[in-house]
């Protein structure tokens, strides 16, 4: 299992035994702060000074991704979804928990309103990212989304489509 931008690791205790996880985090400062987490979990877990855009792992390497509250800091999230696509087997699971662009009219406007301020004091992070449309757009295939304090946050659940796969159906309706 991958995880993308665990910051200090908040997501460790939740996996279970038995499980093996690489965490990748680009900021040496959260990394620094992942150690009691990584020794008190009861899963495996690796963690790597990497980024999202650029991830240190071969090709169809997992069969599970999680990322929480990320994309809306990562500078090239179009960039990070390839990455994770690419790194994915085919059908594996690809779990993120992010706050989103609201779908009103008015706060979503304040969302935009707001992010250029609000990105230089959080560290880079846009309130308005629509990483729905983001994931739309990279071809992962959408299973399930779960939308809570009025579409502020989305719980979403899709996988991966490997190309090879849609190239195996087209021989195979020849
Ligand atoms: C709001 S924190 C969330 C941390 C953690 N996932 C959580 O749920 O608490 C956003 C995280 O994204 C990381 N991040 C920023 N740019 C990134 C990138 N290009 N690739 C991966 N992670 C990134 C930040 O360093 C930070 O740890």
């Amino acid at each position: 299992m991958l995880e993308i931008g665990s910051g200090t690791g908040v997501n460790f205790p939740y996996y279970e035994r038995g499980v093996h996880v690489d965490a990748i985090e680009p900021n040496p400062l959260m990394m620094n702060q992942t150690k009691k987490r990584k020794d008190a979990a009861i899963a495996s877990i690796e963690t790597y000074l990497a980024s999202a855009e650029k991830l240190p792992f071969p090709d169809d390497s997992f069969g599970a991704v999680v990322a929480t509250l990320v994309f809306c800091t990562i500078p090239e999230p179009a960039k990070a979804l390839q990455e994770i696509k690419r790194v994915s087997k085919s059908d594996a699971t690809f779990l993120l928990f992010e706050h989103v662009r609201m779908d009103h009219k008015m706060l979503g406007k304040t969302q935009d309103f707001l992010t250029p301020a609000w990105k230089k004091v959080c560290d880079g992070c846009h309130l308005n990212r629509d990483t729905l449309e983001l994931l739309k757009q990279s071809d992962f295939s959408i299973s399930k989304v779960d939308s809570y304090f009025y579409g502020l946050f989305l719980a979403i659940e899709c996988s991966n489509i490997k190309e090879v796969k849609r190239i195996n159906i087209d021989e195979a309706s020849k």
